[in-house]
């Protein structure tokens, strides 16, 4: 399964940001594959599963408040990898099995250095606990028909992460995606592309390599990256999340084109308000002090935003099919 992640262009983790609507972007601009935000294993637990009609999606929703834990669509299901935060393989395996008929692969996060990933022994707490690692990957491996990944850092030492990687690959994994950075170095940090480069040349499964970012800015900064660090593959975070039509083999689109388009996505998958703001946000960078980027910062729900990208009868025309939708479901149900 390992020729799924080789030659790849691949959207990588971000929590707030890969929600369903970025991952449809991500897609439309041409991405191979887009990894879902992580999700912590224990939500997924105490979610249930619904068919959603209303918007032709699958949710996972908080059993208490119904809150949506990950949301997908028949559009993404051969191009998005679940991430999950764990640290527990029967945990794991059990979100496995939940995601497994909706997704193209599951992927376990292992690079995470925020403290309340540590705090779980989740992330990066991972990579120093091989037994862990062992039990996690190959329970997932032996128990789920798709194919099986994860995403570290580099260690202090060549020695130590070679070996790292090595242990990793035996468990069966398709992939290994490595950001070039150590669990204490920050994005502003010069990424290790050498390392990934000595990683892919002892490793026989593909390698993805991540940490590129600031130096994309155009599509072909992503095969310049791949070429400085010999991977099989490239993954990408802030550079698609500033302005994902940087994707596109034909070159990028100016920003407000992106932003447009989504938020159409937002309105017609109900993304949350405070997510929606968070990505746009990220995707106006230094234009927040024109009068719209100070406007946008005002603004308190969807709607708001999307009346200043000139989406209001957008809105409104998808907020009355939603709610005709869902009157008819009720209709349907006390039938
Ligand atoms: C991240 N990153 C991240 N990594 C991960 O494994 N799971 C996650 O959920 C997240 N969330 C996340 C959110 C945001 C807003 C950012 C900016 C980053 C890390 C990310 O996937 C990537 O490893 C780094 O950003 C380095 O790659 P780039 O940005 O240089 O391409």
């Amino acid at each position: 399964m390992s020729h799924q992640y080789a030659g790849k262009v691949v959207v990588a983790p971000m929590v707030r940001v890969c929600t369903l609507p970025f991952r449809l972007l991500t897609i439309d601009y041409g991405t191979d594959l887009v990894y879902t935000e992580e999700t912590i294993d224990y939500k997924m637990l105490r979610s249930i599963k619904r068919y959603n009609d209303v918007l032709g999606t699958v949710d996972f929703i908080d059993k208490s408040d119904g809150t949506v834990f990950f949301r997908t669509c028949e559009k993404e299901r051969h191009k998005v990898i679940f991430q999950m935060g764990t640290n527990d393989a029967q945990r794991a395996l059990k979100v496995g099995k939940m995601v497994e008929p909706h997704v193209a692969g599951l992927d376990i996060n292992m690079g995470c250095p925020k403290q309340f990933s540590l705090k779980g022994g989740m992330g990066s707490a991972l990579l120093t606990q091989p037994e862990k690692i062992k039990s996690i990957l190959s329970g997932l491996v032996q128990g789920l028909s798709i194919p099986v990944t994860c995403k570290i850092r580099i260690l202090d030492s060549l020695p130590e992460t070679l070996e790292l990687c090595q242990m990793i690959e035996q468990c069966g994994v398709a992939a290994i995606g490595v950001h070039g950075r150590t669990r204490k170095e920050r994005p502003r940090h010069r990424n290790h592309n050498d390392v990934i480069r000595e990683i892919a040349k002892v490793l026989t499964i593909p390698v993805i390599a991540n940490g590129g970012s600031r130096d994309i800015s155009r599509y072909e900064d992503i095969a310049r990256f791949q070429q400085d660090t010999g991977a099989a593959s490239v993954m990408i975070a802030r550079a698609a999340m500033w302005n994902c039509s940087v994707l596109r083999p034909e070159g990028c689109l100016p920003i407000d084109t992106v932003i447009e388009r989504y938020l159409r996505y937002c309105i017609e998958y109900d993304n949350p308000f405070t997510y929606s703001k968070y990505a746009v946000q990220n995707m106006l960078r230094e234009l927040q002090v024109t009068p719209r980027g100070k406007a946008f910062l005002e603004t308190q729900t969807l709607q708001e935003i999307s009346i200043l990208w000139g989406l209001e009868d957008y809105f409104k025309i998808q907020l009355a099919k939603q709610n005709e939708g869902r009157k008819l479901l009720n209709f349907e149900m006390k039938q």
